[in-house]
């Protein structure tokens, strides 16, 4: 299948200089949710705005359902829709009059019926007659989402869509991208709440400094760089791990109270069973256990710190990057 979005060798530098994109090449494809993570300043913003066509590339193409972003600008730029980071809605203007001007600057033919249910979609239908500087932060927000779809973009962009939103709008948001994709529409979107990636995404990518480290399926992601933890609380604090069980991969923690034992997903053999006979042996008593999966966030983490060594020559799905 073609990808819907395709960026090749896309680098970004900024007028004074600054690299914000090395390099990037990423497919998107048709009917996904598509996490983009990294830290503040990674080129997440850069990445969207240029397929956007806000921001000019310095080298490399980006094609939007097939057309070039550049040289098929408005083509391109009507399949997608766009939820700014910042919100830019301080407006004397009704909800309902500015979703419908949205509509019309991609010059679709007016369409009441689907302005009405995008509106009761996002809960803001009640309120169409409100203007938009007396709506919540939160109601901004969604109608941030009715503007960017009123001409019923195949692609919908989301950078940070719930910063700052409380936790029940943010349940309702991830509803909604579900139902969205549901109906065929592409989901990419940015976000720092890592629970936010690991609940809604299909594939999660990771961008570090300009450039895209990872590119995986988000459950593949984390069983492959999942790891489980034993945690051992020991009935006598000790000072150090005993040199018998040196070779074990243990981390001595909680003042010397708890024993750490990290095993891979993957193994058949997770040796737990090996650590407990050498415990025993080494005379140290515990007196409870508890076992801790790895999450997105662990492997987030791990990723942008570069504790991983390695991880850029293995996304395993054959990614081009
Ligand atoms: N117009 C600009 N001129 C110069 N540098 C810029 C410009 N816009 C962004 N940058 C720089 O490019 C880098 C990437 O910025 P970008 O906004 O893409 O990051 P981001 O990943 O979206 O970060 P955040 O998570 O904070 O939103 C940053 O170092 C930023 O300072
Ligand atoms: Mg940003």
């Amino acid at each position: 299948m073609n990808p819907i979005i395709s960026v090749s060798n896309l680098s970004k530098t900024y007028s004074g200089g600054f690299t914000a994109l090395r390099e990037v090449n990423l497919d998107i494809h048709q009917g996904e949710i598509f996490a983009l993570l990294g830290p503040n300043g990674a080129g997440k913003t850069t990445l969207i705005s240029i397929v956007c066509g806000i921001v000019n590339a310095t080298a490399g193409t980006v094609k939007a359902d097939g057309h070039d972003v550049v040289q098929d600008y408005r083509a391109a730029r009507e399949k997608i829709g766009l939820v700014p980071q910042e919100l830019c809605t301080d407006s004397f203007e009704s909800v309902l009059a500015t979703v419908k001007f949205s509509r019309g600057l991609f010059g679709k033919a007016p369409d009441p019926a689907y302005i009405e249910r995008l509106l009761r979609q996002l809960s803001l239908w009640e309120k169409r007659d409100s203007r938009i500087m007396t709506l919540s932060g939160g109601m901004k927000r969604r109608l941030m989402i009715a503007k960017a779809l009123s001409h019923e973009p195949k692609i919908l962009f989301l950078d940070e869509p719930t910063a700052g939103v409380d936790v029940e709008l943010r349940k309702d948001m991830w509803s909604m991208v579900r139902q969205l994709r549901e109906s065929g529409v592409t989901v990419i979107l940015t976000t720092h709440y890592i629970e936010e990636a690991e609940e809604m995404a299909d594939r999660v990518g990771v961008i570090n400094h300009g450039r895209i480290i990872l590119v995986e399926e988000k459950n593949t992601l984390i069983k492959k760089m999942g790891s489980k933890e034993l945690l051992l609380q020991l009935s006598e604090p000790i000072k150090e791990i005993p040199g018998p069980l040196a070779d074990l991969p243990l981390e001595l923690t909680g003042d010397g109270y708890q024993l750490l034992y990290r095993f891979d997903i993957q193994e058949g053999d997770t040796g737990i069973t090996n650590l407990l006979r050498r415990l025993d042996q080494a005379a140290i008593d515990f007196r409870d256990l508890q076992t801790r999966e790895s999450s997105l966030e662990d492997i987030f983490v791990g990723l942008v710190r570069g504790a991983r060594q390695g991880i850029d020559g293995d996304t395993g799905d054959g990614e081009r990057r």
